[in-house]
């Protein structure tokens, strides 16, 4: 078991491996056949997650509980998908204990989707709206962003889409630089309304609208009324902006959840309002199999175990991501903070510090470029990295036969990596035996992509459930703004009383002129 198991001979041993250790989940197939664990260290996994409470846990996100304890906060960006009438979930058992306010909750969610794919709608029949910028960062960014560029072969040719997330004034100054104020609708989507990169870059894009022909005056025909849509659970901070027109959602939502809200607008308005029906209805799909298929055969609680098992058992300190598809190409980003910023954490709920590794890093790049850079170091470096291979069935609508290429250099690298290469010389010898996953999705459409997305969520919840971590906050991340704050406040007082001497002499070189 373990780092000791020999893939090759596992396979040659064991006809029934892969059967045993690949699953067709809704629309994702999955081989996890060469990893290195075997079925018996699926059921100790298993028994892991039984004693670590994973499905009461589980159960208790479908109850509406403030699972989110930290911040008190129910956790349900999976409502944002379920039908009106609960759809596949409509027997489980759960949800048949639902209270009035889940109810609520999921009428108010329908209500807001319709009115946010009518506007969407509007949108997309309006000829004169050709630029749609949108400003955010994190999860009010990366995934409308990954979503649009994957879907790219259903989005609106007439419509160009912009997303700005930087603080660097280059990403924004550059989208201004090609649009116009009268042609371009603008997005300001930010669930708390206060993250600072994305009010300076509002303001910003407010100030180059009024400069360049756009009015406040409500009634003027380009109007910050008819150009600004804010995407927000703070209406009133949007209102004092200068914003009428606000999509809410609510603070159940978790940022890097968020994109099947209003945060999913532009998506919306790229793919339309019966495409994005989709990607709701596929993500559905996977939410169904994750709340009542039976551990041994749910995608995400194996994939969620072989994470724990990756990491904690065999000391993985990465995992590699590798999506042999163009339009994934920022999968991995959005990955990054799912991932990382959910559960790159070290004490558990209970305030206990852990005493084992949490959420890898994730890295990668879409392959085959991804081959013709570290995969070198993947098939003979010192480190053993899992990677994970993303690939398509059918290849979409552009150059099918390089599809073919495509998809089998997938396969291939996942052969080369377990098999190696032996008796070629010390040089050309890859040792093999390294392990990856294989998820094969039929295609790139909005219902396949909406079910990816879902899987990777609750695998990180499994994963995070196993450590005992809360994986729905993210207080780590408010030390670094907090700090910039006060960075501020002291350039402008000038004083530096206390500041250690390194941040301190990075500050006085900002003042100095030039050395070069
Ligand atoms: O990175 C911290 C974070 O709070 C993320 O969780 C969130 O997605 C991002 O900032 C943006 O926050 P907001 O949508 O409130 O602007």
């Amino acid at each position: 078991m373990g780092r000791h198991l020999d893939l090759r001979q596992a396979f040659a041993h064991h006809p029934e491996r892969l059967s045993q250790l690949s699953q067709q989940a809704p629309y994702v197939f999955a081989d996890l056949s060469k990893n290195l664990w075997q079925p018996q260290t699926e059921q100790l996994l298993a028994d892991l997650a039984h004693s670590c409470g994973v499905t009461e846990q589980r159960d208790a996100m479908l109850s509406g509980a403030p699972i989110n304890a930290s911040e008190q906060r129910a956790v349900m960006h999976w409502l944002l998908r379920t039908p009106q009438d609960g759809g596949l979930l409509q027997d489980h058992p759960v949800v048949q204990q639902w209270g009035g306010g889940m109810v609520q909750a999921l009428a108010q969610v329908h209500q807001t989707l319709e009115a946010m794919l009518d506007l969407a709608e509007q949108v997309r029949a309006d000829a004169r709206i050709t630029d749609v910028v949108n400003i955010g960062i994190g999860g009010s960014h990366l995934g409308p962003e990954v979503v649009v560029q994957a879907l790219e072969d259903w989005v609106d040719a007439g419509t160009q889409f912009h997303f700005v997330s930087n603080v660097d004034g280059h990403e924004l100054g550059h989208v201004l630089r090609r649009v116009r104020p009268e042609s371009t609708l603008f997005l300001i989507a930010s669930k708390s309304f206060t993250t600072a990169e994305t009010m300076l870059n509002a303001h910003s894009a407010r100030a180059w609208f009024l400069a360049h022909g756009g009015s406040a005056d409500a009634d003027a025909a380009c109007s910050i009324d008819r150009h600004f849509v804010a995407l927000t659970t703070n209406v009133q901070a949007a209102a004092e902006f200068g914003i009428s027109r606000t999509l809410g959602f609510w603070d159940w939502v978790g940022g890097r959840f968020s994109l099947w809200s209003a945060i999913g607008l532009p998506i919306a308005m790229a793919i339309g309002a019966a495409q994005f029906r989709q990607l709701l209805q596929g993500a559905h799909a996977m939410d169904a199999h994750f709340f009542s298929a039976a551990p041994a055969v749910n995608l995400p609680m194996r994939l969620g175990l072989l994470d724990v098992w990756n990491r904690d058992f065999l000391g993985f300190g990465s995992r590699c991501i590798a999506p042999y598809s163009h339009g994934l190409r920022r999968l991995t980003a959005y990955l990054q903070q799912l991932e990382m910023e959910s559960n790159g954490k070290r004490i558990t709920r209970d305030g206990q510090v852990l005493e084992v590794p949490t959420a890898p890093v994730v890295w990668g790049e879409p392959g085959t470029n991804g081959q013709h850079a570290f995969f070198q170091m993947l098939h003979q470096g010192q480190d053993t990295i899992p990677v994970e291979f993303i690939a398509l069935r059918d290849g979409g609508k552009y150059l099918g036969a390089h599809h073919q290429s495509l998809v089998i250099n997938a396969i291939a690298q996942a052969q080369a990596l377990m098999l190696g290469r032996q008796g070629e010389g010390a040089e050309r010898d890859c040792p093999g035996n390294r392990p990856s996953t294989f998820l094969l999705l039929q295609a790139l459409d909005p219902a396949s992509l909406g079910a990816l997305i879902a899987l990777y969520e609750h695998r990180v919840f499994v994963a995070g459930a196993v450590w005992g971590i809360n994986s729905f906050d993210q207080w780590g991340v408010e030390l670094g703004k907090k700090l910039a704050q006060e960075l501020r406040a002291r350039q402008q007082s000038d004083d530096w009383a206390e500041v250690d001497p390194s941040t301190l002499a990075l500050m006085q070189r900002l003042a100095e002129s030039p050395t070069h």
